[in-house]
């Protein structure tokens, strides 16, 4: 299998529900414009607490600073793990479950922090730009590392000079355990052809901008039975779109496509208190157990906390296996 590190230097942001509307014009331009800008890499996802937007520092150079824009202080490199067609195992799982025990646990395992951005086409594991080498190296066992260069795909081979490091043995460190939030919606997730956004452009406007649903409830919205979520991303010309199914209602019907089973997803959203970026192994505890039944999931982190979504016949099964995990913790 191999193991891309793409090119694009990433940034993780937040901007404040409040200070959205400032940031309406940027946000416009990178979604619908494509060619008024060079950003290659662009997602928005919606929560309760605000918008993160992970984007490259072409994008990034769109976002004026303000007291509504937060930046994590560092670059992130997004990872992508190609299989090469003669895939051994026989899994049928998709998303972050494929990745758990070859990507997430080795790297969780030598404490480096990622952030997941699972979409319709691909999981994105984001790294720290100064943690690559450690991600090489405890990588390269298992994989053949590439480095994408304007166009080209370099082989990388790891550094034996970062030997420092003690491999294999070690335990995935013993993270907290996180609360977590099982919300009432049903989600899709879905892909665009990048031709026909402009047919869906008021409804995605709609959405994103004025959805206004349970928004601005200074009760920060008690009864947490559905919570807002909308997913956005534009990668490399490549859609991606996770919603609710209220959310899915108001697109025309033959636009948007899912896969051929169609199937709807329960979110597992982790973390009381807003997560941070530096602690490592929160998405493996929960990836490894997926693995191990073989229920795929997709994984998006954003700036507070994370968010899995497995299938919604499997959520009787995940919600027992976190109650075992938290026991035993
Ligand atoms: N860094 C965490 C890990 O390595 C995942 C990201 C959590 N933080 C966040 N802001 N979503 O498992």
């Amino acid at each position: 299998m191999d193991l891309h590190i793409l090119d694009h230097r990433l940034r993780v942001t937040s901007i404040s529900k409040s200070g959205l509307e400032q940031y309406t014009h940027p946000l416009i331009k990178l979604i619908f414009l494509r060619n008024r800008t060079r950003c290659k890499f662009f997602s928005l996802t919606e929560t309760p607490e605000n918008y993160t937007v992970v984007l490259d520092e072409e994008g990034f150079k769109e976002l004026q600073p303000s007291e509504h824009l937060q930046v994590e202080g560092s670059t992130w490199l997004p990872l992508n793990v190609v299989s090469n067609g003669n895939a051994s195992s026989s899994s049928q799982a998709v998303g972050v479950t494929k990745i758990a025990k070859s990507v997430i646990a080795p790297l969780a395992e030598q404490h480096v922090s990622v952030f997941m951005l699972s979409t319709y086409q691909t999981d994105f594991i984001l790294v720290r730009e100064k943690d690559l080498a450690v991600v090489v190296e405890t990588l390269a066992e298992e994989f053949n590392v590439f480095r994408e260069e304007g166009g080209e795909s370099v082989p990388v081979h790891s550094q034996d000079a970062c030997n420092g490091l003690q491999r294999n043995g070690r335990e995935v460190p013993h993270a907290t355990v996180h609360p977590v939030l099982i919300p009432e919606n049903h989600f899709c997730v879905m892909s665009l052809d990048p031709d026909t956004l402009p047919a869906i452009a008021t409804t995605l406007i709609d959405v994103l901008f004025y959805s206004n649903r349970s928004k601005e409830d200074a009760s920060v919205d008690q009864d947490m039975e559905c919570i807002v979520f909308f997913s956005f991303s534009l990668i490399d010309g490549y859609i991606s779109l996770v919603m609710d199914t209220e959310a899915q209602r108001q697109f025309p019907t033959d636009l948007l496509f899912t896969s051929s089973s169609g199937e709807l997803w329960r979110m597992v959203r982790i973390g009381g208190q807003p997560l941070g970026f530096d602690e490592c192994g929160i998405v493996a505890q929960i990836s490894q157990p997926l693995a191990d039944s073989d229920i795929s999931a997709y994984y998006i982190s954003t700036f507070s906390f994370d968010h899995a979504l497995v299938p919604e016949e499997d959520l009787a099964s995940v919600t027992e296996m976190l109650q075992t995990q938290r026991m035993s913790s």
